[in-house]
Order: structure tokens, then C-alpha cells, then sequence
């Protein structure tokens, strides 16, 4: 009967509600802050190069992210067709991660060395010219803008003061880097750069595990 009673008043149902979803909160949001394998970055991962920070940029400011995913999910024919399944300590220094959910176009988050640089070129400049059915758009603008050394240091900046290992000297270096390239050339060695860890299980034996087939 107390049931009903906590029913029927507003105020304590107000508060044991509070109450039981604090403490679920809880229990699935902590952990997450304090697990190693979630908190630090994946074994031999090092900190992208300036021109792949710029890249990077020119991915968020294009809005990718609305079509391309950057998250293997770990099922067996995910990772038949990208490669490792996605691990939360690959994205310690992605501020903020690119996982998105929408996938009009395929996961891009392996897609580093699948094609060479003049292909991603083409591609990108009108992706018809490699894929004719596709239906992504061009961006034949990119070849045109040039990288500011400066932007390139401020955002490493401020990507060192939220945990990116940047030295002083890796920023102080960064605009010479970047002389005299385009955002398509930024943008093309982010693509070429994303990859799974060094560490990470191969495919064939993270397929293994995705499907439970072996020991
Ligand atoms: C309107 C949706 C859409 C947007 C926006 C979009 N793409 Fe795509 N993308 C696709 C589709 C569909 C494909 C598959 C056909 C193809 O290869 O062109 C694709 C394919 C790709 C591929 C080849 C992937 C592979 O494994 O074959 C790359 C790389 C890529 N996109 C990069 C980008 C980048 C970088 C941007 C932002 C500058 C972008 N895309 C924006 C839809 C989109």
C-alpha cells in the first residue's frame, strides 16, 4: 500500500523519481570517467599533424558529418566491410568526435589508405568523375583556399589546453607545415589518416569475436 500512497502524492513521487534516476545515472555515468580504456588514448596513437588539424576543420565546417559516420559498430558484417569495430579510446583527443549516426555515404572512420590522394582529389572535387552513381556533392572550392598558419596554431592551442599532447614547439612549427597548401590538401590528409590504432585487433579476428564463433 505505500506504493499507493507514493502514487497518489505528488511530492514524494516528484522526489523517489529524482531519486531512482540519479542513482541510474550514476552507475552507467561513472564508470565511463574513470575507466582507462575509456578516459586515454589507444596504445601508439599519436596526436594528428597540423595539416590533418586543418583538415579536420574543413570536415566540421562542410558538414561531412551529416552523411559520414566515423564509428565501426561492432558487428560481424560492419567489420567485414570497414575493418576494426570502433573503441571509445581512439576519440580521447576528437573534440569534439565525429561517431555522427547518419550514414548516406559509407563509415570514413578506416577509410585512411583505401584510396590514393589523387582519387580523394578527384572525388572531392566531383565525386561523379570516380563513382558515377554517386550522389554526393563536390566541393570544388576547396582547391582554392589557402591554410592560415595562424588558425592552424590557435586550434592547437586550444586543443592542448583540453588534453591534445601538442608541444610548444609542434605549435611554434605548425604554420611551416602548412605553407602553400589548400583545404583540399588538409582535408585530404585527415582522410588519409583515419585509420584504426596500431594496437587494434586485426579484422579477421575482431570478425571472430563479433560473430562468436571461435574460443
Ligand atoms: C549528401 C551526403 C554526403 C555528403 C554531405 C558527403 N558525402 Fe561523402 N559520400 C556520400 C556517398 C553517398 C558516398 C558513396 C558514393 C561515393 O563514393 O561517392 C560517399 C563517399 C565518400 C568517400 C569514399 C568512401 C569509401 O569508402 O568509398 C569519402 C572519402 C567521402 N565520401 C568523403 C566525404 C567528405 C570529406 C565530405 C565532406 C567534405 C563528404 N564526403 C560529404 C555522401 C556524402
Amino acid at each position: 500500500m505505500n506504493h499507493e500512497r507514493i502514487e497518489k502524492s505528488v511530492g514524494w513521487l516528484a522526489v523517489l523519481t529524482a531519486l531512482a534516476i540519479s542513482f541510474g545515472g550514476f552507475v552507467e555515468i561513472v564508470p565511463l570517467m574513470v575507466q582507462q580504456s575509456k578516459t586515454q588514448p589507444a596504445p601508439g596513437m599519436k596526436p594528428r599533424s597540423p595539416l590533418e588539424v586543418a583538415g579536420r576543420d574543413v570536415y566540421l565546417r562542410e558538414g561531412c558529418y551529416n552523411c559520414h559516420s566515423q564509428m565501426v559498430r561492432s558487428l560481424a558484417e560492419e567489420v567485414l566491410r570497414y575493418g576494426p569495430a570502433g573503441q571509445a579510446s581512439e576519440s580521447v583527443w576528437d573534440h569534439p568526435f565525429q561517431w555522427g549516426s547518419k550514414r548516406t555515404g559509407p563509415d570514413l572512420s578506416r577509410v585512411g589508405g583505401r584510396y590514393s590522394d589523387d582519387w580523394h582529389r578527384i572525388h572531392l572535387l566531383n565525386p561523379r568523375d570516380v563513382v558515377p552513381e554517386s550522389n554526393m556533392p563536390g566541393y570544388p572550392w576547396l582547391a582554392e583556399e589557402s591554410l592560415k598558419g595562424e588558425d592552424v596554431q590557435a586550434e592547437m592551442r586550444a586543443l592542448s589546453r583540453v588534453g591534445v599532447p601538442y608541444s610548444k614547439a609542434d605549435i611554434a612549427a605548425a604554420p611551416e607545415a602548412v605553407l602553400g597548401k589548400t583545404k583540399l590538401d588538409a582535408l585530404i590528409a585527415f582522410l588519409q589518416s583515419l585509420r584504426a590504432p596500431p594496437a587494434a585487433p586485426q579484422a579477421a579476428a575482431a570478425t571472430t569475436s563479433a560473430t562468436g564463433e571461435g574460443s
